[in-house]
């Protein structure tokens, strides 16, 4: 029989383009099936308000704006089940920080700069 932890380290990796980075850890109520997500939410809603992440859909697994580095590895934050140990979550390393969680994930030709530049000749 497993025994499920009251609560769970979650760090958070943060910064902005042309800032240190740097990581936070928090002190998680654990509830068995709980995904990443959930964790980060509770974070935000209970502890810092100011961490920037992005999701939509929730489970649909179909608008990608969650997906980050768990543990070092590429997942959806919405479908990732949390950890029984620590969980370091962070921003994609192959796409452009934006702040904390969030990188650009919009593919170019989606880029609204860059399809007005296109229009604009520039
Ligand atoms: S929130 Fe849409 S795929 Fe995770």
């Amino acid at each position: 029989m497993s025994t499920q932890p009251k609560s769970v380290a979650v760090t958070i990796q943060r910064g902005a383009p042309g800032v240190e980075g740097h990581t936070e850890t928090f002190d998680v109520p654990y509830r068995e099936g709980m995904s990443v997500l959930d964790a980060v939410v509770w974070i935000r809603t209970n502890v810092d308000s100011s961490i920037a992440f992005r999701y939509s859909c929730v489970n649909a697994n179909a608008c990608k704006e969650c997906m980050v580095s768990v543990n070092g590895k590429t997942e959806y934050a919405c479908t990732a089940r949390l950890s029984t140990e620590s969980t370091t979550v962070g921003p994609l390393t192959n796409k452009t920080l934006i702040r904390d969680l969030v990188t650009d994930i919009v593919p170019p030709k989606e880029n609204l700069r860059a399809i007005l530049a296109a229009r604009d000749g520039g």
